[in-house]
């Protein structure tokens, strides 16, 4: 894991001088051949399917797995994965939006290009808000490493084959836009608006029991990430103009940590509960999550390469037969 957060260091302090990474023109018109009404992850892990295409020179299943032997090589893949992902992220939403892709600035941050590329409708002068961008850092920097998470393993099982790294993240992203994962940043601000206000919450949460954004695997306590974001989502609204489902969530949280099926379940809200939230006050698509978490399933990448006890990944399976059990 050190050698992981090491990697995750390296990564984030050269994210500024990769924002501007310019695309073979075919990239475009192939992210702009994806159904108009494509699911936004969905987008996405096309799209990182097909970086793989563009990179044959760097493909073991092409050339063998030396290739990845070399620092060079896997510097490059790494950069050009994490430069082009915020690009790739917010062309597939504009398209949704029936906007064109717009193409980052060498002068903005990694935050602040995403922010551009979302809002400047290519006004090559428009300047995101600093702090705005500045959230957006931090919660990339909660969300890029949570360990063997399902996104990340998916990467790591993936890659244990020793296929092309484009083709291990593809799989990451997939996995992290599913609705118990990552893709709870969606489900979230919906069901709060499912629920609608403040007096709905005893009746839902008799109804429905369970919650979006409550929750974790490893977490049988407060999700250290979401008491970040709840004071950043406060900080947020102030900028941004407050989100009226912010009240709904705040009460929900307190009903649901004091009923009795929570709190004996240990059931508390995780990192995604107010980050869809925040995502939502400053018009940032909740499949960002998926960019969030690149540098951390990259550098697992990296890590397991170097790792020389990493074999082809194979769980095991249990089969009971039931017939013969009964
Ligand atoms: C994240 C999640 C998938 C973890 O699942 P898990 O580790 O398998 O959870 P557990 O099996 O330990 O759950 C234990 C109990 O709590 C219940 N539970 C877990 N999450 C719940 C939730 N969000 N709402 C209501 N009940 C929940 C389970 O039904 C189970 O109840 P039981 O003991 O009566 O069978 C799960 O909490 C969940 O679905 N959360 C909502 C989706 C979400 O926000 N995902 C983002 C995670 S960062």
């Amino acid at each position: 894991m050190g050698i992981c957060l090491l990697r995750i260091s390296y990564l984030i302090g050269n994210l500024q001088s990769l924002s501007i990474q310019l695309f073979h023109k075919d990239y475009w018109i192939i992210i702009q051949s994806l159904p108009h009404d494509s699911h936004p992850i969905g987008s996405l892990a096309s799209a990182m399917s097909v970086l793989s295409l563009f990179h044959p020179d760097a493909n073991p299943s092409l050339n063998g797995l030396d290739i990845y032997k070399s620092t060079q090589v896997r510097d490059k893949q790494n950069f050009s994965i994490l430069g082009q992902a915020p690009t790739i992220a917010a062309a597939a939403f504009l398209k949704t939006a029936g906007k064109p892709p717009v193409l980052p600035l060498s002068n903005l941050s990694y935050a602040e290009n995403l922010l551009y590329m979302m809002e400047s409708m290519e006004n090559k002068s428009y300047k995101p808000n600093p702090r705005l961008s500045q959230v957006l850092d931090i919660i990339f920097i909660l969300h890029a490493e949570h360990e063997m998470n399902c996104s990340t393993a998916a990467a790591r099982h993936l890659a244990s084959s020793g296929v092309d790294v484009s083709t291990a993240i593809t799989g990451a992203v997939g996995a992290i836009g599913g609705p118990l994962h990552g893709g709870a940043t969606k489900t979230f601000p919906q069901m709060l608006l499912e629920i609608g206000t403040v007096e709905n919450i005893p009746e839902f949460i008799e109804e429905q029991r369970t919650l979006s954004g409550f929750g974790q695997r490893i977490y049988k306590n407060y999700d250290p990430r979401a008491r970040v974001v709840k004071r950043l989502a406060e900080e947020v609204f102030s900028i941004a103009g407050k989100d009226p489902l912010f009240e709904v969530a705040v009460a929900l949280e307190k009903t649901a940590l004091s009923d009795e099926y929570f709190v004996k379940r240990k059931l508390y809200p995780n990192v995604d509960f107010y980050c869809g939230l925040v995502y939502r006050a400053m018009g940032v698509p909740p499949h960002f999550t998926a960019v969030a978490r690149m540098a951390g399933v990259l550098a697992h990448w990296r890590e397991s390469l170097d790792d020389p006890d990493t074999k082809i990944m194979r769980p095991q399976q249990v089969k009971i037969d039931s017939l013969t059990d009964q």
